[in-house]
């Protein structure tokens, strides 16, 4: 199912840039060239001093930027942070879903950028949030994302078992960005909730976020090659249809 802000099927797969230096962000940037359009820079890279050449590259490039802050703090000091990486062109950027953070980047970010809310990390189990199963923890999934929706958010970050749950409650408006990407047998390293890239496009994702398995293979660029063919085949299959 595609969301309203239908974006080109290249727009889809967000490359986490989890590198240590902007030097190294710079090498991914030259290695995959036009095959990705869409970066997420983390916080891993924003304490780089030359963070702000990144950024500028990624613009003068033309990639889309998607800001993975993951802001949890009260809603004053939330509020002054977005406004702050709004100016900097960015297409969107992440905070926790919790009371009065959302409601407070939503009005800071005054249209200028996408907010969109974490629900739970996909690196979390049950028991990390002190619920009892997979159910419960579905149900705080449910919760912090209509949380967002109802603040106005852009979009949430949840995991790929959790997008036809949420496609089915909030319907096409809300982006559903994925991470926890992992084919049937790769390593999981310390993701938890994992799916395949073909099994959450199938299932409602709008974007898949990417990082390991690409910059960790011997191929990046045809990791990317592959990832982008799960998303197109997964977009022409009949709903259902993922493995
Ligand atoms: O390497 P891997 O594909 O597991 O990277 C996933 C990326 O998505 C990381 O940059 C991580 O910070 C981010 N992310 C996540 N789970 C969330 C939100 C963001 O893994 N709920």
């Amino acid at each position: 199912m595609l969301a309203i802000d239908d974006p080109e099927e290249q727009d889809r797969l967000v490359v986490a840039l989890d590198v240590p230096s902007v030097a190294g962000a710079h090498q991914v940037l030259d290695m995959l060239g036009d095959a990705v359009t869409f970066y997420k820079v983390g916080l891993e890279l924003l304490a780089d001093p030359d963070i702000g050449s990144l950024l500028d590259t990624l613009r003068k490039r033309h990639k889309k930027i998607f800001l993975d802050l993951k802001l949890h703090d009260i809603p004053r000091t939330v509020a002054a942070a977005v406004r702050g990486w709004c100016s900097r062109g960015i297409h969107c950027l992440t905070v926790h879903v919790a009371g009065g953070i959302v409601e407070a980047a939503v009005e800071a970010a005054a249209g200028r950028c996408g907010v969109l809310g974490v629900t739970v990390l996909t690196s979390h189990a049950p028991r990390d949030l002190m619920l009892d199963d997979a159910a419960g923890l579905r149900a705080v999934v449910l919760e912090r994302a209509r949380m967002a929706q109802q603040a106005g958010c852009a979009g949430v970050v949840a995991s790929g078992l959790e997008v036809a749950m949420l496609r089915a409650a909030l319907g096409a408006s809300l982006a559903l960005y994925v991470p926890g990407i992992r084919e049937a047998g790769a390593a999981t390293d310390d993701q938890r909730r994992v799916v395949s890239a073909t099994k959450a496009m199938v299932a409602g994702a709008d974007y898949l976020i990417v990082g390991r398995p690409i910059l960790g293979a011997p191929d990046p660029l045809q990791a990317v090659a592959a990832l982008r063919r799960s998303i197109v085949q997964a977009l022409a299959a009949p709903s259902g249809q993922g493995s």
